[in-house]
């Protein structure tokens, strides 16, 4: 099975998180993408959908499923039921990182704001300890050499990424060469540094289910 193929059950497995009538989150990636694709059948039994970033706005709406903004969403109900979203990587304890495609912030706060949070990946995202991919961080155009000297500190190498502007009009800065054991106060300790928005490990808003795909099927964690 390809990894495409692996991709594809998850997102499709993931359906069965979906409950009708309630306002569900979604990610952003090929994964999501596939998800946002399968969830074009149910599109009539939800209430709608709140999106992570723009490029997934467009994609459900051009499915014809309906697109709140999370701010109208949650003046309709307490929280959004459920986010569904792919991960870069994520660990035995189900922290992931995330924002190989530059829309953490908003993946994060769609995150916080749904009940449970299930992630949908193959099983090439599986690793012991984060940080063999790089770690993205969003920054504000001012502090990157601050934020840079603070990643260079922990040992990492920071590279700005070239021409990517987030939806939020801010930077991405990819940390490479980090050994993230513990990603809980990583993820706050970068946190704390002013001028960053907030950085790709998502151990406070992790996942509460992994569904992953190996050859043999779909795999749930949780
Ligand atoms: C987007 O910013 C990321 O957090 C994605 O969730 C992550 O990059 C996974 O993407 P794929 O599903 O394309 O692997």
């Amino acid at each position: 099975m390809t990894q495409d193929e692996m991709k594809r059950k998850v997102a499709a497995a993931a359906l069965d998180y979906v409950q009708d009538g309630t306002i569900v989150g979604v990610g952003t990636g090929s994964t999501a993408n596939m998800f946002i694709d399968a969830l074009a059948s149910r599109k009539d039994e939800i209430l709608g959908t709140v999106a992570s970033s723009e490029v997934t706005a467009e994609r459900l709406r051009g499915h014809g499923i309906r697109v709140l903004d999370l701010n109208e969403a949650l003046t309709q109900v307490r929280a959004l039921s459920v986010y569904i979203d792919g991960a870069d990587e994520f660990d035995g304890d189900k922290n992931l990182t995330k924002g190989g495609g530059g829309a953490l912030t908003r993946e994060k706060i769609v995150a916080e704001a749904s009940d449970s949070f299930v992630c949908i990946v193959d099983q090439t995202k599986q690793v012991e300890h984060l940080g063999a991919f790089p770690l993205p961080i969003e920054v504000i155009p001012m502090a990157r050499e601050l934020v840079m000297g603070v990643a260079r500190d922990l040992g990492g190498e920071p590279v700005v990424r070239e021409g990517f502007t987030t939806d939020n009009g801010n930077i991405i800065i990819d940390v490479h060469g980090l050994l993230i054991t513990r990603p809980r106060e990583l993820e706050d300790e970068l946190n704390s540094v002013p001028g960053v928005v907030t950085n790709g490990i998502f151990s406070h808003q992790g996942a509460d289910v992994v569904l992953m795909g190996a050859p043999d099927g779909v795999r749930v964690i949780d």
